[in-house]
């Protein structure tokens, strides 16, 4: 393959990696981009990197963007070039943020009614057009591939791993006393370039269980719901619909499939509102707000429009907001993740009622500060059955090194801190963050189950199901959705939380359903959703592949 003919998208967004770092500091001096402000500036890219969504991208600039910018780029009259150097300089969330904002007056449209997934694709073709340009004028050769390269990186110190030990059954445990000291290591740029499942790969599970594809083709899989009448409802986010699926036939494929509701706004969480059999609503986290369905047991098609219940702070990172009932349903609770890594709330307006767990009443619902300094728990909440209490799964914060801070699990306490963004796991201190807030030091919870740092835990659930060998009763299945800021990625996989029949988590987890990167690093799959279909079998969205996957028990 010569040159030329090299896929330019692919070997420039290797660049933009080995670069990222020197651009930051380069910059570091300069003005904001068109003044952007400096949360967005940190704001990191979900797809960086990623080659399919710089193809996506690619379309959309085609269809939105080529008419004034030019098919290359280049620029005309009063519409700038993207291709001087000007746009490489800067970080993807300042392009980010000023596509989304548009400047009217200088005759740049907003595009915020794009939906941030399709803003992040274009924002990523655009950065690596200019590039694709400098290194196919110079001629360069292509860059190493970095996934590969990391491969022969020594194997990880215990109780840290990474994919290449990640196995069915193994079990791990983290304690605060295994947590290295920021900056052990470097912050490593490694997202995913996903890549299809080669037809030879299938999820791995461990003995005596067996992997089925139960659906696919779906516009960016989230979080998956069973109702009481154990029809299964998945929010499909990138396409603003809810879906929902009935029956499961011999080879584990829905019976009846259907779309519950559309044209929302990013949905993510989905509880059905009054909990027990029989219930009224579906509650639904848009980015934005929460809004309630119509919902009757046995409803395919919602029967009325959805009605707002409260609105959400939005925009910046962390864009899903998970949402739960208390078990008596006199509680509604939803998770707002922060917008940035790491600012200090105390200085960033944008940080208000985010980075917590808030609640109402659901029946006039005024929010307040249930749990705070909860940096992102809006992958997952879920009620104990067995305990009562409220539980999260949380994506702590980036940028100190490969070990540090470990995403975690845990019940949540009423008024609780949980650290960020001054503190982390207990009484450490944030070392961006020197200095400030003394008086919380002693109040940071220690979190029940320390997961392995930057794996983006999201979606949990306990299993009730009477399917699985009596000792998975009432533990607890949890997505990792993968790391971008570890050298070797972690993560991709479903892990257990054993609760030892006693509600309870001991710190121990072990991995459960493993096998979405491929030997090489590359990544086919990204766990989202896990829930328990009516039968027993558990139910995983993938929005790598944009597919769920069906895990059953068949016995040794
Ligand atoms: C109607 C014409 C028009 C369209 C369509 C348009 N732009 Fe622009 N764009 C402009 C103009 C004019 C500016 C300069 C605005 C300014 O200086 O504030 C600009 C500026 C920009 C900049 C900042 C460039 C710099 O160097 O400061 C970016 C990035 C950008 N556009 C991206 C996009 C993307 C991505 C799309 C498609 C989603 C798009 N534009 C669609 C006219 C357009």
């Amino acid at each position: 393959m010569t040159q030329s003919m090299r896929s330019s998208v692919g070997s420039s967004l290797l660049i933009v990696f080995s670069m990222l770092c020197c651009f930051v500091t380069l910059r570091a001096a300069d003005t904001n981009f068109h003044n952007a402000p400096e949360s967005a500036r940190e704001t990191k890219n979900p797809y960086e990197g990623q080659k399919a969504a710089a193809l996506a991208g690619k379309t959309l600039y085609a269809r939105n963007c080529l008419s004034c910018h030019g098919k290359a780029g280049q620029g005309v009259g009063n519409v700038p070039s993207l291709v001087d150097g000007k746009i490489e300089s800067v970080t993807s969330g300042e392009v980010f943020w000023f596509v989304s904002k548009g400047d009217k007056k200088d005759g740049m449209p907003s595009w915020a009614f794009l939906p941030a997934q399709q803003r992040w694709q274009v924002v990523t073709f655009v950065k690596s057009l200019g590039l694709s340009q400098t290194s196919q004028d110079a001629n360069t050769p292509a860059p190493p591939d970095m996934s590969t390269a990391k491969l022969k990186a020594p194997a990880p110190r215990p109780p840290f791993t990474d994919f290449r030990y990640e196995n069915p059954g193994t079990k791990r445990k983290i304690t605060v006393r295994d947590l290295p000291q920021p900056y052990a290591t470097r912050s490593a740029e490694n997202s995913p370039e996903l890549v299809a499942r080669p037809s030879n790969i299938w999820p791995a599970a461990p003995a005596g269980f067996k992997v089925e594809l139960y659906a696919a083709d779906f516009d960016e899989p989230r979080l998956l719901r069973t109702a009481p009448n154990g029809d299964i409802f998945l929010a499909e986010s990138g396409a603003g619909r809810i879906r929902v699926f009935r029956g499961m036939t011999g080879d584990g494929k829905p019976e009846e499939a259907s779309i519950f509701a559309s044209g929302l706004k990013r949905p993510y969480g989905l509880a059905f509102y009054p909990p027990g059999p029989d219930p009224q609503w579906l509650y639904v986290g848009n980015t934005d707000e929460v809004v309630r369905i119509p919902y009757h047991s046995g409803d395919l098609k919602a029967s009325g429009l959805p009605q707002h219940i409260a609105s959400l702070p939005a925009g910046g990172g962390h864009w899903t907001r998970s949402v739960e009932f208390s078990a008596d349903g006199k509680k509604m609770f939803v998770a707002v993740g922060s917008a940035s890594n790491d600012d200090d709330t105390d200085n960033n307006s944008a940080e208000k009622d985010r980075a917590d767990i808030l609640s109402c009443d659901p029946s006039a619902c005024e929010l307040h500060v249930y749990a705070y300094g909860i940096r992102n728990a809006g992958g997952g909440l879920g009620i104990n059955p067995q305990t009562g209490e409220l539980w999260c799964s949380v994506n702590e914060r980036d940028a100190l090194g490969d070990n540090l801070v470990p995403d975690y699990i845990t019940h949540v306490q009423e008024g609780g801190f949980y650290g960020w963004p001054w503190w982390y796991i207990g009484a450490h201190q944030d070392p961006r963050q020197k200095g400030k807030h003394p008086e919380l030091k002693d109040k940071v919870i220690v979190p029940d189950v320390l997961l392995q740092p930057h794996n983006a835990s999201l979606e949990f659930t306990f299993y009730g199901g009477k399917q699985f060998p009596a000792d998975y009763k009432g533990d607890m299945f949890a997505s990792q959705h993968g790391s971008w800021n570890k050298t070797v990625r972690a993560g991709y996989e479903v892990i257990r939380v054993p609760l030892h029949q006693s509600g309870h988590a001991s710190g121990e987890y072990e991995d459960f359903l493993t096998g979405f990167v491929l030997p090489d690093g590359n990544v086919w799959g990204r766990p989202v959703g896990v829930t328990v279909a009516p039968d027993g079998s558990l139910l995983v969205s993938d929005d790598g592949s944009n597919s769920i996957w069906r895990v059953s028990y068949k016995g040794k």
